[in-house]
């Protein structure tokens, strides 16, 4: 429970310095910072929907594993738990290299 909150805290502040960084791009070459800053917001507004969506299926799986403590909720959420895990891992991977902690 607890490293799964410090992992989230750690992708949105990421993602908040990300974003900072984007638009604290210097207005010369306008139109190529536009063309790449247009980019740069529809691949973070995809990753953000894509945590938002993994988050939310986590919190479902263990949400229904708490109040209805079974071998098959128990499954579930460490299914949905593990692909968070490996999600978050790509996304280190990944070229905005975001930072996770275990
Ligand atoms: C609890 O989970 C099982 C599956 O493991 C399901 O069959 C059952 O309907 C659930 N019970 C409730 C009260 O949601
Ligand atoms: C949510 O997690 C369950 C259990 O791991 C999985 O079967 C299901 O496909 C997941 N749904 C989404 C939308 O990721
Ligand atoms: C994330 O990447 C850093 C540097 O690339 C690495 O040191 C760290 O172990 C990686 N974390 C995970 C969870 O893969």
């Amino acid at each position: 429970m607890a490293k799964r909150g410090v992992k989230e805290v750690i992708v949105v502040l990421v993602l908040i310095g990300v974003r900072s960084a984007i638009l604290a791009l210097p207005a010369t070459d306008q139109n190529e910072v536009e063309v790449s800053e247009s980019m740069a917001r529809n691949f973070l507004n995809e990753l953000e929907n894509d945590i938002l969506e993994i988050n939310y299926n986590t919190t479902l799986q263990s949400w229904n594993y708490e109040t209805n403590i079974t071998d098959d909720t128990l499954d579930m959420r460490n299914d949905a738990v593990d692909d968070q895990s490996r999600f978050l891992k790509v996304q280190n991977n990944s070229r905005i290299g975001l930072t996770v902690t275990s």
